[in-house]
């Protein structure tokens, strides 16, 4: 059975009804009343600059203070980045390291984020099959990858890729008995999952321009304790001497009013009853899946309950390079006007579908009734 669509849930965006936009992860979609929340902001800061830069630091304190509270954080212990890409090199950045030791990634890591680690030293990765049966395999994979010379390890919460937690709780854990360092990119969690933090990394990052329906360039770093006072801007600060989070956060004339509308998406989640979105999104990311299962030569791949997010493999042959993925995404969009993440992978690329509140399954019956002509 098809799930219902959300009420009044497409209305809520300005999207292009021509187009099936089955790929709320890689860029999000920002609700109509933030983008609005955002238009007043930078409204106010056009009709008097000086006044909305004087107390911008303190608005910006107490819209962390919101997005704290609602990823269960303490609000020192969290900062507003501009993106994931950002919260890695903020990371790596403030882990001493010494001549020898090596940072391991995993190869479902997000491109920006390995060529961060690959930047402050040698990285090690770690091949993980897509096809890895639970989070025990998935766990055990990483783990035989550490060596005496791992000394960090960047880990996806949520692959980008295969839509699967990376970064439990227990694999932290144990990385953190083996004196490991870990850095979690959480990219997909907020507004995705209900405790994002719960996993106790060292360093945490997540874009609430994603599932958290904030505008672009709105994400939180979060550092615990031991490792707050080595965070270094990428960039001098006024606020350096404040030290973390204040001068992370403050870089001068910038665009600060998509931090201060991320309070009004994290609203909205809570109107609209966050736990009933999420069940709402995870049933349709599982009925897009379940319809592409059906096309000869698609394989699911192995999952993790309650995400917006499924991930197949494609037959051998297609999306084999990035180019090729590239040109398959491309071709969706132009011919079929579906968005969709076709994502690179030897041997046989793969399909993300993603479930939103303004998706309708007819949607996904598009895609999987076209998509067996594409793979021709
Ligand atoms: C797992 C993961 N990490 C990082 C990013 C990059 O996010 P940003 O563009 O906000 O730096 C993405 C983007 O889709 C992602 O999926």
């Amino acid at each position: 059975m098809s799930p219902t669509p959300f009420p009044g849930g497409p209305d809520l965006f300005r999207l292009d009804p021509g187009i099936a936009h089955l790929n709320h992860g890689s860029f999000g979609a920002v609700p109509v009343p933030v983008q609005e929340a955002q238009a007043a902001l930078r409204a106010e800061a056009h009709e008097d600059p000086d006044t909305f830069f004087v107390g911008v630091a303190d608005r910006i304190a107490a819209a962390r203070a919101r997005v704290a509270a609602h990823l269960g954080a303490d609000p020192d212990g969290i900062a507003f980045i501009a993106n994931a890409t950002e919260g890695a090199n903020l990371a790596l950045d403030a882990v001493p390291l010494a001549e020898g030791d090596e940072i391991l990634v995993t190869d479902h890591g997000y491109g920006t984020v390995v060529a961060a680690a690959a930047r402050r030293a040698p990285v090690t990765t770690v091949p993980l099959d897509p096809g890895l049966p639970d989070e025990d395999a998935v766990r055990e994979a990483v783990l035989a990858g550490v060596t005496p010379r791992t000394k960090v390890a960047v880990l996806d919460h949520i692959s980008s890729p295969t839509a699967r937690v990376i970064a439990t709780p227990r694999l932290l854990a144990e990385l953190a008995a083996r004196g490991v360092t870990t850095v979690v990119d959480g990219a997909h969690a907020p507004g995705m999952v209900a405790d994002p933090l719960a996993g106790g990394a060292d360093f945490w990052f997540g874009n609430l321009h994603k599932w958290g329906y904030a505008p672009p360039g709105t994400a939180v770093l979060a550092v615990a304790p031991a490792h707050r006072a080595r965070i270094r801007p990428l960039v001098p600060s006024w606020e350096d001497g404040h030290g973390f989070p204040r001068s992370v956060e403050y870089r001068a004339t910038a665009d600060y009013t998509g931090w201060l509308a991320a309070p009004e998406g994290l609203d909205l989640l809570d109107r609209l009853d966050a736990a009933r979105v999420r069940v709402h999104n995870t049933a349709l990311a599982a009925h897009g899946a379940a319809l592409l299962a059906r096309i000869p030569g698609l394989a699911p791949l192995p999952y993790t309950d309650g995400l917006a997010m499924r991930a197949l493999r494609l037959p051998p042959g297609i999306a084999e390079t990035p180019a090729g993925a590239r040109a398959l995404r491309e071709e969706l969009a132009a011919r079929l006007r579906v968005r969709v993440l076709i994502w690179p992978w030897p041997g046989g690329g793969g399909i993300r579908v993603c479930g939103q509140i303004y998706n309708r399954p007819e949607e996904y019956e598009r895609l999987a009734a076209a998509l067996p002509a594409f793979l021709g």
